[in-house]
């Protein structure tokens, strides 16, 4: 029995509308109370959501002295350390092959929050988090590691009471997935666990940063590596665009309003474009770069996440099941172009130097660690659309890219004309400046959602004009919301997969990708476009050929 298998056969339990409601799993939390995750997963559900507190455990982060770490990871769980109620004994065991002490990884952790947390570090609260903080050294394909990395979760299981439960993060270059994966199913600091645990006992999970495959061939044979070890409900594919506030309110936006979801369809809507912008070059990562590229980084991943949270159906729960077999289905509704489509929907580009942020900066080519001849894409556009009732005939036009004007990540939903313009005399005269409804939802940054609408000009003539009315969560709510890492960091805590990626997600979204990177490879070199400016000129005609423009957001 696969565990896919195994899920479609979940345990319910009554809701207190009368009704039943699926229960992915049961968890303890630190009083010792059964919990069912998929309720506490349900923010709509009062009282529940505000108890967001898991189980004591340990996290096991692999690749402790890397970049995510230092950038994310330590500050997102110390920002949840301080600003939510993490259990006393949550610990966290760094793992690498660097010859460190535990005061050590403390000191560099220190540095490392202090510099990019959103709470000021100061010696209190520092010194509570640091006491959970300890190092183990080893090489990760070594067995000698994880013995020695058992011996110190049970030490820490003695000394914290950190329950034996487990949370192993892989935040190192994918080649080590596999081996870790392997070593820690061997030597049995990783343990399956089926889908229904016995609440009693200690849970085991494993998170997994993206790549998640390098093509849908390496996907797969990762799937089942992975598999071999964990059951489908300990892994947790992390995307971190899901945890971010403005992308969950998509759903919100969609799913707890009865205004929009009428129109959000090929009878209304025109077109839909997804736009993730960066100023940024590749900063320094070229060696992972260089064998990504833009489509593989960005879109496989992100884009295509962006893409199921507008086009999905309304899920009958928010829970993991209900939101991801949603998603699954627009994903392989999604028309993947094959053979010549390929070039006529797909643009690659590459930058050359320009200007970013008013200074000079240089060719992707000309980049520390990329080849002179690098043939890496570092921008994509690509017109997809959705074979499905809902969405048929309506292009999803995606781009994405390095070193554009400026950083900014975007859905529009470009609506159609009114059927009808009565004020079509006065537009014969020059008198109407409209442009079609637009709805903005603004991922980053101003963070908020426009919609863009005809309105009279005041006066005593019939002049109209296009207005925009906003929407800012800063001016709404007057607070940032916590970063992705820290809400996807409590869910995998709380043992709630809603925000992460399941294996069905990740294989269709490669399958979408794999005809489009065959096609390139068969000779679709990048186009050049200058660092600065939107990108290649075959990407404006991808929307002219269409009658359309991209927005300039
Ligand atoms: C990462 C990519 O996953 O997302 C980076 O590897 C990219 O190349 C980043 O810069 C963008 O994330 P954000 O949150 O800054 O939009």
């Amino acid at each position: 029995m696969t565990d896919l298998d195994v899920l479609d056969k979940p345990r319910t339990e009554t809701t207190n509308r009368g009704d039943t409601q699926e229960l992915e799993f049961a968890a303890v939390t630190s009083d010792g109370a059964e919990r069912g995750e998929g309720l506490l997963a349900n923010p709509l559900r009062a009282g529940l959501h505000l108890d967001r507190v898991p189980a004591p455990c340990v996290m096991v982060i692999f690749g402790v002295t890397g970049d995510l770490t230092g950038r994310k990871l330590m500050p997102a769980l110390y920002d949840l350390a301080v600003g939510h109620p993490l259990p006393e004994g949550f610990s966290i065991v760094g793992v690498s092959h660097r010859d460190w002490s535990d005061d050590d990884f403390r000191d560099q952790m220190r540095e490392a929050v202090a510099k990019n947390a959103r709470t000021p570090v100061t010696d209190e609260s520092w010194d509570h988090f640091a006491r959970g903080l300890f190092y183990v050294r080893g090489d990760f394909k070594a067995p000698e590691t994880y013995q020695c990395l058992n011996e110190r979760l049970n030490g820490i299981d003695r000394e914290r009471r950190a329950g034996g439960n487990r949370l192993f993060y892989l935040a190192t270059s994918p080649d080590y997935y596999g081996p870790i994966i392997e070593q820690l199913g061997a030597s049995g600091v990783a343990q399956r666990q089926d889908i229904y645990a016995d609440p009693s006992e200690s849970w085991h999970r494993v998170v997994v940063e993206k790549p998640f495959g390098h093509d849908l061939p390496s996907a797969r044979a990762l799937i089942a590596e992975m598999a071999a070890v964990f059951s489908e409900r300990q892994i947790y594919r992390i995307d971190h665009y899901l945890g971010k506030e403005t992308v969950q309110n998509v759903l919100a936006f969609r799913f707890a309003n009865v205004l929009f979801e009428p129109i959000w369809n090929r009878q209304f809507v025109d077109h839909v474009q997804i736009t993730a912008a960066e100023g940024l070059g590749v900063e320094g990562r070229a060696g992972y770069y260089e064998g990504a590229g833009a489509l593989r980084d960005m879109v496989q991943s992100h884009m295509l996440q962006l893409l199921t949270v507008v086009a999905m159906e309304p899920p009958a729960f928010f829970n993991g099941n209900a939101v991801r077999d949603e998603k699954v289905k627009v994903l392989r509704s999604v028309v993947v172009p094959r053979g010549d489509e390929v070039a006529r929907r797909t643009v690659r580009g590459q930058y050359q130097s320009g200007f970013s942020g008013g200074r000079p900066v240089g060719a992707y080519r000309e980049e520390k660690g990329v080849a002179p001849d690098s043939c890496t894409d570092t921008y994509v556009a690509l017109k997809l659309e959705c074979e499905n009732w809902r969405w048929a005939g309506v292009p999803f036009y995606l781009r994405t890219g390095k070193r554009l004007p400026r950083r900014v990540t975007e859905i529009a939903i470009e609506f159609k004309p009114v059927p009808h313009l009565m004020f079509q005399s006065l537009a014969d005269l020059g008198d109407v400046d409209l442009a079609p409804n637009v709805l903005t939802l603004r991922i980053q940054p101003d963070e908020g959602i426009s919609l863009r609408f005809a309105a009279k000009v005041p006066g005593a003539t019939t002049h109209l004009r296009t207005v925009r009315m906003d929407f800012l969560y800063g001016n709404s709510f007057g607070q940032a919301g916590p970063d992705a890492y820290e809400r996807l960091l409590l869910d995998a805590m709380l043992g709630d997969p809603t925000l992460f990626a399941r294996r069905d997600e990740v294989e269709a979204a490669w399958a979408l990708m794999q005809p489009i990177l065959d096609g390139w490879a068969e000779g679709q070199p990048p186009q050049p476009y200058e660092a600065g400016t939107w990108g290649p000129e075959a990407a404006d005609r991808l929307l002219e050929r269409d009658g359309r423009a991209w927005r300039r957001p």
